[in-house]
């Protein structure tokens, strides 16, 4: 056929122009479908969407969640019963990472704000919006996608689900609770930002942003730990706090330890029980990029998001089994294992932007820059090492602040390069507070929120706004190193800015983009890139448009844009089937107002209130469907010949 005939390309498609509209554009001969948008029933028994937002949280518990994030396709084998490799049919994984109360609730009256009255019902539907979703899906003959409703697959993960507590901090005194005085089993999963997947057929979902849920009623002194952790009186104001006590730290203070984890999913297994795995650190998961070592080891590089926070891996324990990729033992790989915290150094050629890094282990006798090993230091106090290392584990913020870990510009997605183990690639989003002097104190004193670095070779640019990619690869190829050589794969930014502010010079007027965010390779060995940013499209971010996704060319470092989302969404997550002719990408929150300067006016030039969103769900955003409130949802993009998404 002609398709064979032409060989795959690394960048095998037309540029699309940057826009500001009120839909998804890709290239041309691609064509792109909203698939799974919030409200889906999750399958044939569960109630219909109500474009009025009046679901209930009993209905919102059956039907897909909001703000889709972290995604993966997993196909079935050739018996239709397990995990595989086809291309035709398969269960698609994705996240939910958070709601958006003006378009999520319904106002009671036209004249009441979503928050009146606050009832645990609305909380109840909140923590239902939140978690995974489980979909079968098949291609049908003309190569588009149904969601097979009557499969016992379809399955949804929420903010009340029970889900297992393992590893070194189950059963530590800080994650026992009333309810779960053993300390090994919690209700649900929330802030499920990126993902990761492995090789034995299972989904890792990560907690992000868990501080917000949880607030206080009544007096509160903040403890150090909340603090690192950004636990606050309000969170992120939605309220839970005042109606289930679970999340009012006055009433549950252990209840915040027991979010901030990685959990492993079998979607192939709908009766399974989650399982947060806490070998592998508590902190502001972004996503998790798996690798095997020549040894076998399994390695998992995470980000932890927020400003001037650090890069982390794990190296498990034992070792996977190639041969019997579904085995029992292959599936406990993620139980045991060593923590590392990344040190970026400057190297040997200072101001090159080039450098070397070390992974500095976070076990009970690493020592800190302090001088003291963790086992001596007050945080990780203890009678035994084994409950040092639970400590480490429940506070790995602070065991790496400790240890003089590099603060970066906000961590987001790790990508593991598929040609080569130990390439490994992290987008660096923004930092509004580098060009300081202060770092985090290992005593705790200073942390993040008022820490405000000095610009380093890693996080070349004070007052980052754009943001940058840093990439590593191990020593020795090796994903188990504990050394490595980075650089710098793009700074974004604007071409006519010069001097400290300047971009990479692969960044040219056809490509402008800001907040690199989602990230990841397809098996080619090609490099995606999504945007989490400003949308302005003026200033600064003049040229870029909406957010976006991009490829990248790892070798020669040339980007093209390739995807642009709706007005007011963030482009988040992707997945492939095997054969690459089926993308599914997440496009989260179309209409999030934020400070669009689109953002609706009332007559007497005052900006719309989310409550006047709410009562006027269809002012700005329509997508995916006009004269309806805007919904997060799945984007599958195909190729009209039927070839190979990018190529
Ligand atoms: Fe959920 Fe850091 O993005
Ligand atoms: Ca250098
Ligand atoms: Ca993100
Ligand atoms: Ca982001």
């Amino acid at each position: 056929t002609a398709e064979s005939a032409v060989p795959e390309q690394m960048l095998g498609f037309t540029a699309v122009a940057a826009s500001s509209g009120d839909a998804v554009v890709v290239p041309a001969g691609y064509v792109a479908t909203a698939f799974l948008p919030w409200g889906e029933p999750i399958n044939a028994q569960a109630p219909a969407w109500k474009p009025d937002a009046s679901n209930t949280a009993a209905d919102q518990e059956q039907q897909v969640g909001d703000n889709h994030d972290g995604i993966h396709y997993f196909g079935f084998n050739a018996a239709g019963n397990g995990p595989g490799d086809r291309s035709d049919e398969g269960l698609l994984v994705f996240n939910h990472e958070y709601i958006n109360p003006e378009y999520f609730y319904a106002p009671d009256t036209d004249a009441q704000d979503w928050r009146l009255p606050f009832t645990l019902e609305k909380a109840r539907k909140g923590q239902a919006g939140h978690g995974v979703t489980v979909a079968h899906i098949r291609r049908k003959a003309d190569g588009s996608w149904e969601h097979v409703k009557n499969s016992p697959y379809n399955r949804r993960i929420h903010g009340n689900t029970p889900i297992a507590i393992q590893g070194p901090a189950a059963g530590h005194p800080l994650m026992k609770t009333a309810a779960d005085p053993t300390g090994t089993e919690v209700l649900g999963t929330l802030n499920n930002c990126g993902n990761g997947w492995t090789p034995w057929g299972t989904y890792l979902t990560c907690e992000e942003n868990f501080n917000g849920y949880f607030g206080w009623n009544g007096e509160h002194t903040q403890t150090v730990l909340e603090k690192r952790y950004g636990i606050t009186q309000d969170g992120f104001g939605y309220l839970w706090h005042t109606v289930d006590s679970r999340f009012d730290v006055n009433a549950n203070p252990n209840e915040p330890h027991r979010f901030g984890w990685i959990v492993e999913i079998d979607p192939f297994s709908p009766t399974s029980k989650p399982v947060k795995r806490t070998a592998l650190g508590r902190f502001k998961h972004e996503n998790a990029a798996l690798s095997i070592a020549p040894n076998g080891k399994v390695v998992v590089y995470m980000g932890c998001d927020e400003r001037n926070e650090y890069i982390y891996k794990f190296v498990s324990s034992g070792t996977f089994d190639a041969a019997n990729p579904y085995s029992a033992a292959n599936r406990r790989l993620l139980e045991e294992g060593t923590l590392y915290v990344a040190r970026f150094d400057a190297g040997a050629t200072p101001a090159d932007k080039m450098g070397t890094g070390v992974w500095i282990p976070l076990l009970p006798s690493t020592v800190g820059v302090d001088g003291r090993a963790l086992r001596n230091n007050p945080h990780f106090a203890a009678s035994s090492d084994a409950e040092v290392r639970a400590l480490i584990l429940i506070k790995a913020r602070q065991a790496a602040d400790a240890v003089g870990a590099t603060m970066m510009d906000r961590p987001e997605w790790v990508a593991v390069n598929p040609k080569n183990p130990g390439n490994v690639y992290v987008t660096l989003t923004n930092n509004s507070r580098r060009g300081g002097t202060t770092s985090n104190s290992p005593d705790g004193t200073t942390t993040a929120g008022s820490a405000r670095p000095p610009v380093d070779e890693a996080n070349p640019r004070a007052n980052n706004v754009w943001g940058h990619i840093i990439r590593w690869t191990e020593a020795g190829n090796d994903p188990t190193a504990t050394t490595f050589n980075w650089d710098i794969f793009v700074l974004a930014g604007q071409p006519s800015v010069v001097g400290e502010r300047a971009p990479s010079s692969n960044i040219n007027a056809n490509n402008l983009f800001n907040s690199p965010d989602g990230l990841a390779f397809d098996s080619f060995g090609r490099l995606w890139i999504q945007t989490d940013g400003s949308f302005s499209n003026s200033g600064d971010y003049a040229g870029m448009g909406n957010n976006q996704m991009l490829a990248a060319d790892p070798t020669t470092k040339e980007i093209r844009r390739f995807l642009v989302g709706p007005s007011g969404c963030e482009v988040t997550g992707v997945t492939w089937t095997p054969d690459r002719k089926t993308m599914f990408v997440n496009i989260q929150h179309p209409g999030e107002l934020g400070s669009h300067p689109n953002r609706p006016k009332n007559p007497d030039g005052s900006t719309f209130s989310d409550n006047q969103i709410a009562r006027n769900p269809t002012a700005f955003s329509q997508w995916p469907n006009a004269g309806q409130r805007p919904r997060s949802a799945t984007v599958v993009v195909r190729r009209l010949d039927g070839g190979v998404i990018g190529g």
